[in-house]
């Protein structure tokens, strides 16, 4: 990996530490796996949940790459309502809820003074689900992204890759592959709603039907079980902090080990969380075993951290 430049006409070759290709490599698996992933998990979901989108995309699909042919990278460029799903799903789901930027220098917007230095957040989450931006935001919608409409889109209102000269780097390749991945995908299979998907219908379904058609309140959402359990095995698997950390605040010694003042303690969350001894078959979904936990010992529960 070496970057070349010249330097008074003179080439000069800059090459990357061992430390820099590391860091490199680290940076590219998780700015760029677990987010086309978990974009692909929440497009499968809006498909499922939509059945006659994903009608509609297999058939662009079907037309595009007739009798099952491998699809093309021309072909999955000009696919325009594959397009729309994925942009509309990214507006429903954005990985990154929010950007942060440092003032470069003072400057006064909208009578507000921000003075260098100060670290600005932008709300992409709230732009993305904003009625004033947005009619019904919550409604899955691809026709807001159709040729026809998303001239109407103000581009800095809708930020899934964020903008400007730090903007995402992988943007067309993570478009690109998770199109790959879906067309391939639906070109031999359907989504559908699982047992779960389909029982926490069921479950907010009744509780809404007990209120007719109140909105969800404090007191419903805390009486539902299967909610309630639902969550809770879902941050078992992926707790979204995989440790914790703890500095230690004075000498002690923990089953013959000596934890000096000082050193950092790391709680190891993910491991806990997939410990056999601790979860019969811990990769399994399975809300069942949510409940007890949470009602017998609350402050275990380290996906939501302890003192
Ligand atoms: C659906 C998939 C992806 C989403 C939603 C996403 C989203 C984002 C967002 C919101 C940012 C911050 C942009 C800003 O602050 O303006 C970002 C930065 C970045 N992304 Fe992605 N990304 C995805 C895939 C990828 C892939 C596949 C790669 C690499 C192959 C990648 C590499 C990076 C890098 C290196 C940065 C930091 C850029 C910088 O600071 O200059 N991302 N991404």
């Amino acid at each position: 990996m070496l970057l070349s430049f010249t330097y008074n006409g003179s080439p000069l070759l800059l090459a990357l530490t061992d430390l820099e290709i590391v860091a490199q490599g680290i940076i590219f698996i998780f700015a760029g796996y677990e987010t086309t992933s978990n974009s692909l998990s929440f497009i499968m979901y809006e498909l499922a949940t939509h059945p006659d989108v994903q009608q509609k995309l297999q058939k662009e699909i079907d037309a595009t790459f007739p009798n099952k042919a491998p699809p093309t990278y021309d072909g999955l460029l000009h696919m325009e309502y594959l397009d729309m799903v994925v942009n509309e799903t990214l507006r429903i789901f954005p990985l990154a809820g929010r950007l942060e930027r440092v003032c470069k220098k003072d400057v006064e917007i909208n009578g507000v003074f921000i003075p260098k230095g100060t670290v600005v957040m932008v709300p992409v989450y709230a732009l993305h689900k904003d009625p004033a931006l947005w009619t019904e935001p919550e409604e899955f919608r691809p026709e807001r992204f159709s040729k026809k409409n998303q001239d109407s889109i103000n581009p800095y209102t809708y930020l899934p890759f964020g903008t400007g000269p730090r903007n995402c780097i992988g943007t067309r390749f993570a478009m690109m592959s998770m199109k790959l991945a879906l067309a391939k995908v639906l070109q031999n299979f359907s989504f559908k709603p699982c047992k779960e998907t389909q029982k926490l219908q069921d479950d907010i379904d009744a509780d809404l039907s007990q209120t007719g058609e109140a909105p969800p309140t404090y007191d419903g959402l805390v009486q539902m079980e299967y909610l309630d359990m639902v969550v809770n095995e879902l941050l078992r698997l992926i707790p979204l902090a995989g440790r914790l950390e703890r500095v230690c605040k004075k000498d002690v010694e923990l089953n013959g080990v000596l934890i000096p003042k000082g050193t950092t303690v790391m709680v190891p969350v993910f491991i806990l969380h997939h410990d056999p001894e601790l979860w019969p078959e811990p990769e399994e979904f399975r809300p069942e075993r949510g409940l007890s936990i949470l009602f017998r010992n609350q402050e275990q529960r380290a996906g939501l951290g302890t003192a």
